[in-house]
């Protein structure tokens, strides 16, 4: 009997090592020097899968600065907008491929009240407060340690910075799957109730090479409902059907197909920039959203556990940011599908909340999941 038990115990062992082995042998992790910012130094790390596709992701922001993925030809190119110097991020950009926090999305006005306080936030988008402020969790340099299969970030958020209460600790860890997916793990604890809304802000662009814009990607979310918005973006706290509307994307579409439609809600949104209400939201991961180019074959899909989706088409890009080999990002060639939770919750008691409070854990996870059709 002993014997027995001892056998296994070396097979389980055995298992054990092998699995670690294999992960260590087919994950390979680059570290390359990045720049300084702050007087801490940032590093771009590249992770390669088993099939050979590539995430280079710097902790400075928490920053996707390019994915490659291949085409129906098996040909892999970098389908996300970014720069190749850490300079240029330090620059004014749009939220290039970077982690947004404490609060992604919009809070109004800038102010809301928690417990009978109220805070203040900086307004940086017109009257209102966006992606987390002036220099939010995309411009401060996260620690980083890599991992068996990716890239553990975290961050310390000091109580009071850009105005939220409470220190809060924040633990990201990217992962790079062998079946083309990059996984993103959230987790969060604080010492004072505050707000708390994480997403990833990566601009994609199926074709490869970002000359042409994203209008003849076709969409797909799982989604009956958005939250629609005033003219500065904020949502009216009403859960409207997409059906009749440009917003409908319960059937794959193009999103050129209705992306200029005379509708108010298109027009607030200068074309899609709004939160939906996903369907069959239950905290668990779930299948939420695709894109496919047809042009190159290239599908994405989007797992998350979040309730809502920020579909954003690009509206701002105007050909000012030039970003990777020179390229010259112009109107609509980036799309954001930024899983979160609703835009202005913290003054929205109807919305899901978003409040953490100490003792409990925040966490989160979304899954962009590459293939070819
Ligand atoms: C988010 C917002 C957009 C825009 C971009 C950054 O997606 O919803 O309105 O601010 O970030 O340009």
């Amino acid at each position: 009997m002993r014997l027995i038990i001892g056998f296994l115990l070396i097979g389980i062992l055995f298992i054990n090592c092998s699995n670690e082995k294999k992960d260590v042998k087919q994950m390979e992790i680059k570290k390359e020097n990045y720049g300084t910012v702050d007087g801490k130094a940032a590093y771009l790390y590249t992770l390669t899968n088993k099939n050979g596709m590539t995430v280079k992701i710097t902790n400075y922001g928490a920053i996707v600065q390019s994915l490659t993925v291949k085409d129906k030809n098996g040909v892999y190119e970098d389908i996300v907008l970014g720069y190749d110097k850490l300079e240029s991020y330090l620059e004014a950009t749009p939220y290039f491929g970077a982690v947004v926090g404490r609060y992604g999305n919009r809070i109004a006005k800038g102010k809301f009240t928690l417990d009978g306080t109220e805070y203040t936030l900086a307004t940086n988008d017109g009257e209102n407060h966006l992606h987390g402020g002036l220099k939010a969790f995309d411009k401060v340099v996260w620690d980083a340690k890599p991992t068996a299969s990716g890239l553990k970030l975290t961050y310390l958020s000091p109580d009071g910075e850009e105005g939220y209460p409470g220190n809060l600790y924040i633990t990201l860890i990217y992962t790079l799957t062998d079946n083309n997916e990059l996984k993103i793990a959230y987790e969060a604890t604080t010492d004072k109730a505050t707000p708390v809304n994480l997403t990833q802000h990566s601009y994609f662009n199926l074709s490869g090479n970002c000359n042409t814009d994203i209008l003849s990607h076709e969409v797909w979310l799982n989604a009956d409902h958005f939250t629609p918005v005033d003219n500065t973006l904020i949502p009216t706290g009403e859960l409207h059907p997409v059906e009749g509307t440009a917003l409908d994307f319960r059937k794959p579409t193009e999103v050129g197909a209705r992306v200029n439609n005379d509708e108010e809600q298109i027009h607030f949104g200068r074309g899609y920039d709004h939160n939906w209400v996903l369907n069959d939201v239950d905290g668990s991961l779930k299948l939420q959203a695709s894109v496919y180019d047809k042009s190159t074959g290239r599908y994405m899909e989007v797992l998350t556990e979040e309730p809502g989706m920020q579909f954003y088409c690009g509206n701002f890009l105007d050909g000012s940011n030039v970003g990777k080999g020179g390229k010259v990002y112009n109107y609509r060639t980036g799309l954001c599908l930024e899983t979160q939770h609703f835009p202005d919750s913290p003054n929205k008691p109807d919305f899901p909340s978003t409040i953490l409070r100490p003792g409990e854990t925040y966490t989160t996870q979304t899954v962009y999941r590459f293939s070819v059709k």
